[in-house]
C-alpha cells in the first residue's frame, strides 16, 4: 500500500500516492500560466478589491514564468523580469493553505537559478511589509526605505548571485 506524504517528505496516511514538490518553467498563455494568474490573483489582487488588467498580462510574454507543484497541482508561482544584469522577481505566491512549508524559500533557490542561468548578476524584488522577513530569511538584504505601492508598504530587497555584483 502507498502512503501519502507531506510536503516536509513525513507520512501522512494511506491511500494515497507519493507526490514530490517540483518547481519548472511554464509557457506564457499555458494552462499552467493561466492557473498561475488565478492563484496569485486571489491572494495578490483579491484582498486590494483589484484584479490583474490586460496590459499586465499582456506585458507577461516578455518574463519568465515559474511554477511549484505538489504532485501535479500548481501551488506556487512566481514571474521573473530581465533587467539587464539584473532578474527582478515579482508576483511571488504560495498558495494559503500550503504556506510555512518551505514551498516559497524552495521556489526562491529555483528562481536563483533561474536567474544564474540567464547571466543574472544580482536579483531583487519590491517586497511587502508583511513578507521582508520572508525574504531576510532567504538572505535578501534591504535597500533603501519603505516606499508605496498599490496601497501597500513595500521595500526593495536584493541578493547577489555573483560575486563583484
Ligand atoms: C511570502 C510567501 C511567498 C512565503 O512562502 P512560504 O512557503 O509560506 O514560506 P516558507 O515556508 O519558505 O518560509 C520560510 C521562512 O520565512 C518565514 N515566513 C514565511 N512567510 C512569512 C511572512 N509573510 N512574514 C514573515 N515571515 C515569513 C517562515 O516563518 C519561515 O521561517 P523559518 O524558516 O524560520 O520557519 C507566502 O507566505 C505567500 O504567498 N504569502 C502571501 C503573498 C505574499 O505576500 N507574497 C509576497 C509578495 S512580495
Amino acid at each position: 500500500m502507498l502512503k501519502s506524504q507531506n510536503a516536509d517528505g513525513k507520512n501522512s496516511g494511506v491511500f494515497a500516492t507519493k507526490k514530490r514538490m517540483t518547481f519548472k518553467e511554464i509557457a506564457y498563455k499555458s494552462q499552467n500560466w493561466e492557473k498561475a494568474v488565478r492563484l496569485r490573483e486571489k491572494i495578490l489582487r483579491e484582498p486590494l478589491g483589484s484584479r490583474f488588467t490586460e496590459a499586465e498580462l499582456e506585458e507577461e510574454k516578455n518574463h519568465i514564468q515559474i511554477a511549484g507543484f505538489w504532485g501535479d497541482e500548481l501551488l506556487a508561482t512566481a514571474v521573473l523580469v530581465p533587467e539587464g544584469n539584473k532578474m527582478k522577481m515579482q508576483r511571488v505566491v504560495v498558495a494559503s493553505a500550503f504556506q510555512n512549508r518551505q514551498m516559497g524559500s524552495k521556489m526562491m533557490q529555483f528562481c536563483e537559478k533561474v536567474a544564474l542561468d540567464k547571466n543574472a548578476v544580482s536579483i531583487y524584488c519590491h517586497a511587502r511589509d508583511t513578507a521582508v522577513n520572508f525574504y531576510v530569511k532567504n538572505h535578501y538584504e534591504r535597500e533603501g526605505d519603505y516606499f508605496d505601492e498599490d496601497g501597500i508598504p513595500h521595500l526593495k530587497m536584493t541578493k547577489k548571485l555573483k560575486q563583484n555584483a
